[in-house]
């Protein structure tokens, strides 16, 4: 089968390779890329394991060709790493948003993309911004109340800059 060309930016690094037309996103930044955070939990597009960010919207990979982000901006799970723990992973960490971790890349993804449209979500709102992602250890409460954390600690962080 004839392969294409395709760059995508990756957490901001340009990643190139050839592909077939066939080749979903999470296959190329799984097994291409090696950015093996973003997992995959099914065949039915159901889990949101695999989900990233692209041009800023989550989505979730797996329903997505890889030739459909040629050009584009993905955030997988490697992109919040940084020097400290984003509000996200905190959050997670403290309100004990995980158990066994498969969803977490996942749900993660979709709470930032939550918080970066819409900065004080209200507890429904959280669990309409999570409904993508399914969670087979936590029973979600957890998972709200750290990205209800995320949410505070980023509201302090913006007060505090602004004073
Ligand atoms: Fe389950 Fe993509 S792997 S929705
Ligand atoms: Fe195990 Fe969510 S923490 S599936």
């Amino acid at each position: 089968m004839a392969k294409k060309s395709i760059t995508i930016n990756i957490n901001g690094t340009p990643r190139s390779g050839e592909v077939e037309d066939r080749l979903l996103l999470v296959h190329f930044i799984r097994d291409d890329c090696a950015l093996t955070g973003t997992h995959i939990g099914c065949d039915s597009t159901h889990c949101g394991a695999c989900t990233v960010l692209l041009d800023g919207t989550a989505v979730k990979s797996c329903t997505v060709l890889a030739v459909q982000a040629d050009g584009r901006e993905v955030s997988t799970i490697e992109g919040m790493e940084g020097a400290a723990l984003h509000p996200l992973q905190e959050g997670f960490f403290e309100e004990h948003g995980l158990q066994c971790g498969f969803c977490t890349p996942g749900m993660i993804m979709s709470a930032k993309h939550l918080l970066d449209n819409n900065p004080k979500p209200n507890e429904e709102e959280i669990r309409c911004g999570i409904s993508g992602n399914l969670c087979r250890c936590t029973g979600y409460q957890n998972i709200v109340k750290s990205v209800q954390y995320a949410s505070n600690k980023i509201q302090e962080s913006e007060s505090v800059g602004g004073e």
